[in-house]
């Protein structure tokens, strides 16, 4: 078991309660409508415990698929638990950095890309995944840029360090002067940069004064 998966399966209970709060629940809901059509596979890479499920499952409707994939034990269990009344959304334990998935019409991944060494690569791969035409969908937190939030990113830097599977009481009490922040910061910009590299039809919309960020888009075809 690695540290990522450590972390959230001893927090699983406390994550599920944020994960399913009725603010985060609306974004949720925005980003599986930016990537899922009715009919439709959907990927949730790092389904964590499935508070994308239902949304997604509303989307594609009673033809499509959904299949969740994350490493943490306690938080599948969770996810199984939430989309039990559903015959077509799986749960799986797996690498959602190398997804055990043949075929797909989108990929979304809320609150992950922040966790990734290599999110470019990451990206690029969901994007071969769905193929041209294909949707890819990144619901991120970073600091914000929106003047009536800035105030709060000293706050939002120590929020990330006390969520980091890596940090301890140290870092945390750093975590203001930027440590934490500017390596999340870093790989969401990756990720969004990799995705905008690959897709046609971007949009980017902010939530939670301008803390919360969702980038998706359509797959293009590629040159050559
Ligand atoms: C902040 S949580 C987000 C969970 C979920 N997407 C959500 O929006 O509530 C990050 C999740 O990513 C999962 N994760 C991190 N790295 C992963 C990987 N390489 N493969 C699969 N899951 C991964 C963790 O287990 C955790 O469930």
């Amino acid at each position: 078991m690695n540290d990522v998966a450590r972390f959230y399966g001893r927090w699983a209970d406390l994550y599920d309660r944020i994960a399913t709060a009725p603010g985060v629940a609306r974004w949720r809901r925005v980003a599986a409508g930016r990537v899922a059509s009715e009919g439709d596979t959907v990927v949730d890479a790092g389904c964590g415990s499935g508070g994308n499920l239902p949304f997604l499952r509303e989307r594609v409707g009673s033809d499509g698929t959904v299949i969740g994939v994350d490493l943490t034990g306690p938080l599948l269990s969770r996810a199984r638990a939430r989309v039990a009344e559903y015959d077509n959304v799986w749960v799986l334990r797996g690498d959602a950095t190398s997804l055990p998935i043949a075929e797909a019409d989108a990929v979304l991944a809320t609150f992950v890309c922040g966790l990734f060494d290599d999110p470019t690569t990451v990206v690029d791969r969901w994007c071969d995944l769905v193929g041209p035409g294909g949707r890819v969908g990144l619901l991120d937190a970073t600091t914000t840029d929106q003047p009536i939030g800035r105030p709060l990113n000293p706050v939002f830097k120590a929020f990330v360090a006390a969520g980091s599977p890596t940090s301890g009481v140290e870092d945390v009490l750093s975590a203001p002067f930027d440590r934490f922040d500017g390596a999340l910061s870093r790989r969401v910009g990756a990720s969004r940069a990799a995705l905008a590299e690959r897709t046609v039809g971007r949009r980017y919309e902010e939530f939670g004064l301008g803390f919360v960020g969702l980038a998706s888009g359509t797959v293009a075809q590629r040159d050559g």
